[in-house]
């Protein structure tokens, strides 16, 4: 890394199962051989305070939170992550690459959720402002193909998944949507295919929308 280079936030997006974690490595993995330290991080979560709110969040019964105190507790790990994570990290030159931002909130809660788009844009200027990704990846695919792969990972984290498919796919919808709503930040990637190939995809994308970073 060069003393002068400028942090970039990365955000990837898209429904459960999409492959994120997979392909933030192998991003991860090509910027850094390119000479910029990278953060990975993900949400909720990536801090300690906010780690200790995922566990409140992902695990329980499907209607464990009303929609609103599930937004607000997305909100509050969420500026703590921001504050002592992705803030310092870009401040020092970094590149942040995080598994879901606050689209997942507009997606999950806002759009396919009973909250409403007004309430997730007022905590999103609360708690984001102008601290928001450079680029953010949606990754696209058929919600039973998404499922599969999310189901195979098992575990306590179950909560969202737990909601059923029509569910999953009004968040698909909900992340194409936004995507159409944002096209200078949002890119679709078709998520199906063996992972080199969804990583060529990404790749494609990042090289044209931040070329610095592989010009390190
Ligand atoms: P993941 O770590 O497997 O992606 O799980 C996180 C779950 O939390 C996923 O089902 C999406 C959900 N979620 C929201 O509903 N709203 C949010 O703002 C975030 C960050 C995640």
């Amino acid at each position: 890394m060069t003393a002068s280079s400028a942090g970039a936030f990365i955000s990837f997006e898209g429904g459960d199962g999409a492959g994120k974690s997979t392909q933030i490595k192998l991003l991860a993995d090509a910027i850094r051989d390119a000479g910029r330290e990278v953060v990975t991080t993900r949400e909720p979560g990536g801090s300690p305070g906010a780690e200790a709110i995922r566990k409140l969040l992902l695990e329980g019964s499907a209607d464990k939170w009303s929609p609103v105190t599930e937004a607000l507790l997305m909100s509050a790990a969420r500026a703590d992550h921001l504050e002592r994570i992705i803030q310092p990290a870009l401040a020092r030159g970094a590149v942040v690459i995080t598994d879901r931002f606050a689209d997942s909130t507009m997606a999950y809660q806002g759009l396919a959720g009973a909250l409403g788009e007004k309430t997730v844009i007022a905590l999103y200027d609360l708690v984001v402002g102008n601290r928001g990704p450079d680029l953010t990846l949606i990754l696209d695919l058929p919600i039973e193909e998404g499922l599969k792969r999310a189901g195979a990972t098992g575990g306590q984290e179950q909560r969202f998944e737990s909601k059923g498919a029509a569910y999953q796919e009004k968040v698909r919808e909900a992340f194409l949507e936004i995507a159409r709503r944002e096209p200078d930040r949002c890119f679709v990637v078709d998520a199906s295919g063996s992972a080199e190939k969804v990583a060529a995809r990404i790749r494609n994308i990042v090289e044209k929308k931040l070329p610095a970073l592989f010009n390190a």
